[in-house]
């Protein structure tokens, strides 16, 4: 027998102190919504493909949790006929009584590693981020939107380094054509993102300068949180805000966050 249960409390000092390896084995959109950190990504139906490819060695600890208990049991039961030696069993998420980290948090971790050293740029994206999710939320957006929306927000202005390297400045069609570029392999480095996701994120990133044929909430609320923040931390005058709030702000929350931050 080698399989034992483990307490969260327990489990939490092995993750931290690297004594296990943690095996998420939700399925991906589970995993990306909300997942304990370091944990790796093996969906119960592919667990024993992705065991024989990733982990050869049998000897090193497996920590296993699932949504509610069920498929880590299974899971951990699998392990043991292949041979693994040594399994804890954490069980559900649900019953993990600390903060877990999203899709997003890792991008925001990525994204600041790829602008390291322009704490500007980093804070900008943070605010774009912030202002995206807010309107998203009071505007009850969909979740699966809301998911693309969050990282493009974090993403939106990958292309301005590259196109500063290339063309000596960040115009709006420079970043546009040089951005996906970027994103797509940052993105793809990501377990459990699908194919219609990225292509999806990678749009926005280069359209986000576009203020015509907006074909969804995603690219309407980042447009919007974006011009928040420029307008905010640029020098512009009260009309130029005003007509663009006529000509380009749709959302009730934009407009409303756009007339308080310029009192117009
Ligand atoms: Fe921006």
């Amino acid at each position: 027998m080698s399989i034992y249960k483990v307490t969260p409390e327990k489990a939490r000092e092995m993750i931290r102190g690297q004594e296990a390896v943690l095996l998420d084995v939700r399925q991906p959109e589970e995993y990306l919504e909300g997942h304990i950190p370091g944990a790796r990504l093996c969906p119960l139906p592919e667990l024993e493909q992705r065991a024989s490819e990733q982990f050869k060695d049998k000897t090193q600890p497996f920590i296993i949790y699932c949504r509610s208990g069920r498929r880590s049991i299974l899971a951990a039961q699998k392990l043991e006929q292949l041979g693994y030696e040594v399994l804890y069993d954490l069980g559900g998420i649900l019953d993990w009584p600390y903060t877990v980290v999203t899709l997003t948090d890792e991008v925001i971790l990525e994204m600041s590693a790829f602008d390291h050293g322009d704490a500007k740029r980093i804070q900008h994206f943070m605010k774009v981020y912030e202002f995206s999710r807010m309107i998203a939320a009071c505007e009850c957006i969909d979740r699966k939107t809301c998911d693309i929306l969050m990282v493009a927000s974090v993403m939106h202005d990958i292309g301005i380094r590259p196109s500063l390297e290339k063309y000596g400045d960040a115009i709006g069609p420079h970043q546009e054509e040089l951005g996906p570029d970027y994103a797509r392999p940052m993105l793809e480095k990501f377990e459990g993102l699908s194919e219609a996701f990225i292509d999806r994120v990678c749009y926005l990133i280069g359209h986000h300068h576009t203020y015509t044929n907006v074909d969804g909430d995603d690219y309407q609320i980042l447009i919007e949180a974006d011009f928040l923040v420029n307008s905010m931390e640029g020098e512009m005058d009260r009309e130029t805000i005003r007509s663009m709030m006529e000509r380009i702000f749709r959302t009730k929350t934009g407009i409303r966050l756009l007339k308080t931050e310029h009192d117009l």
